[in-house]
């Protein structure tokens, strides 16, 4: 069978490449990665057979234990400190990536913070420190991905695809978030950042999606289901059931990552229990 290319529009089936079941000998970087579900997909991404770059920004201790864990599947991994709402210092992480790993196949633009307020309290601090690391973090850190995937192009031996960036985002890209009004409309921006550059970069073979996690057992959200009283509120708002582990959302991003997922482009994968199902009006309404 011919392989089907964009100037063959008659040709039928799937582009004649190999597709690579899982991600030995890609190179990765988890922004965040010391804890949460940052954590959770670096060492799913070890485990996948990839070499990490752990980017933190506070906590040596806990990144260099994820880079143990990491090393511990036989890949390589590092910790970078570096705060992603700074240009200078996420340049500074892609250079030394960069030198260490010779490339980077994977981006998960994953570091997101939480200063929650009343709208009427909210400091601009809170908001500017939440939309620098939620929202203008994620865009810095793409900007310089895709200037590397663009620079090495595409490896098939590697993946079929130049480059992955996966943008974790929220159910709260979709439902609004009263008392969270600078996180919610961080990750209401993370949406249409994920999807114009998916737009703009997939003619590249550079796919970018987008998670959406609801309610994971982090330390970002630990009063939400810490006590028995908050886990049985919060369970009113899933429909299936049980919170979220990291791990739920690692198994997404993998495949994400992965060539399993070529024509995967642009779109937001909600991990999320059912939370945005409206579980109230299943008996309400
Ligand atoms: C927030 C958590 C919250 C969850 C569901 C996440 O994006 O970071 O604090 O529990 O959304 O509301």
């Amino acid at each position: 069978m011919s392989a089907s290319t964009p100037s063959d529009p008659q040709a039928s089936g799937a582009p004649d490449v190999k597709i690579h079941p899982l991600l030995t000998g890609q190179k990765a970087l988890v922004t965040g990665a010391n804890s949460g579900i940052g954590r959770g997909v670096a060492i799913a991404l070890g485990r996948a057979g990839a070499d990490v770059m752990v980017n933190y920004v506070a906590g040596d201790e806990s990144a260099h234990a994820v880079v143990k864990e990491i090393c511990g599947c036989g890949v390589k991994a590092i910790a970078y400190q570096a705060d992603v709402s700074s240009e200078e210092q996420v340049a500074g992480m892609f250079r030394h990536l960069i030198q260490e790993f010779g490339t980077v196949d994977i981006l998960v633009n994953n570091a997101g913070l939480q200063r929650d307020a009343a709208f009427r309290d909210m400091t601009l601090a809170q908001w500017n420190t939440v939309l620098g690391v939620n929202l203008t973090g994620q865009c810095l850190c793409a900007r310089e991905a895709i200037r590397e995937f663009l620079r090495r192009g595409v490896v098939p031996a590697v993946s079929c695809a130049a480059g992955k960036i996966i943008c974790m985002s929220s159910v709260h890209q979709e439902i609004p978030w009263g008392g969270h009004a600078n996180y919610a409309t961080s990750k209401g921006g993370i949406k249409l950042l994920m999807e114009s550059l998916a737009q703009e970069v997939a003619p590249l073979r550079i796919r970018v999606n987008g998670i959406a996690p609801g309610a994971v057992r982090t330390p970002i959200n630990t009063s939400a289901w810490q006590t028995p009283e908050a886990y049985t509120e919060l369970m009113k708002l899933v429909p299936y059931g049980r919170i979220g582990e990291p791990e739920d959302i690692a198994r997404a991003a993998i495949w994400l990552a992965s060539d399993q997922s070529d024509y995967v482009v642009g779109t937001t994968l909600f991990v999320d229990g059912g939370m945005t199902l409206y579980p109230g009006f299943s008996t309400g309404g």
